[in-house]
């Protein structure tokens, strides 16, 4: 049976598009998206699986409590038997039971290398703080903003020319190969958690 994979996004998609790219296309072995939820109406991620034939959902935020809003696309998660929640572009923090509903099975995409620069606008934050290199970190999701156990980071040089939508582009692109490595090495087991390490090139015990 195939690892079914819950994807939430707020946004553009791309990360997702690579994940179901990296599934169709087997770079993610025995994997599918089973369904893509956004908590925004008409965000683009949610078209691009549609063509993409994956089955969607809107689940809008507007006016319900974090722990209400939450249950809700737990429960949406749920149903559809997912194995792996997926964090691409989703612009909310997760509450504890949603955390507690998924032990060690939500991952989530963040472009700098964390813990340097959580939050929003990274990209921008890494280049007006002066760093040489910044990157993306794919992690586990806690109770906390962008604070998990750290699953596989890229580190992407940061130029003298580069402009936040410039060195967005380029980590981007590192965004993309790494998600879809981390997924798999998740999907297979290939790791083991030792307090925050979380050590891929080991079998786990
Ligand atoms: C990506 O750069 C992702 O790392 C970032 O939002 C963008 C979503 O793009 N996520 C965060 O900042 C989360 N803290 P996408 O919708 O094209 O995947």
């Amino acid at each position: 049976m195939k690892k079914r994979i819950g994807v939430l996004l707020s946004g553009r998609g791309s990360n997702f598009d690579a994940l179901a790219e990296g599934a169709a296309s087997g770079l993610i072995p025995n994997a599918e998206i089973a369904i893509v939820i956004s908590n925004r109406e008409g965000a683009p991620g949610i078209e691009k699986a549609q063509s993409r034939r994956i089955e969607t959902c809107v689940i809008p935020s507007r006016g319900l409590e974090r722990e209400a809003y939450d249950k809700l696309v737990i429960a949406a998660l749920q149903e559809k038997r997912v194995d792996l929640v997926c964090l691409a572009g989703y612009m909310r923090l997760l509450s504890p039971a949603f955390v507690r509903a998924f032990p060690n099975r939500i991952l989530n995409i963040h472009p700098s290398l964390l813990p340097a620069f959580p939050g929003l606008e990274a990209q921008r934050q890494a280049l007006e703080h002066g760093a040489k290199f910044s990157g993306c970190t794919v992690h586990f999701v806690d109770e906390n903003l962008d604070a998990g156990p750290i699953i596989l980071q890229a580190t992407v040089p940061i130029e003298d020319s580069d402009t936040p939508e410039t060195l967005s582009a380029r980590i981007l692109r590192e965004e993309h190969r790494i998600y879809a490595e981390a997924v798999s090495i998740v999907l297979a087991g290939r790791y083991r958690i030792e307090g925050r390490r979380v050590l891929t090139s080991l079998e786990k015990k």
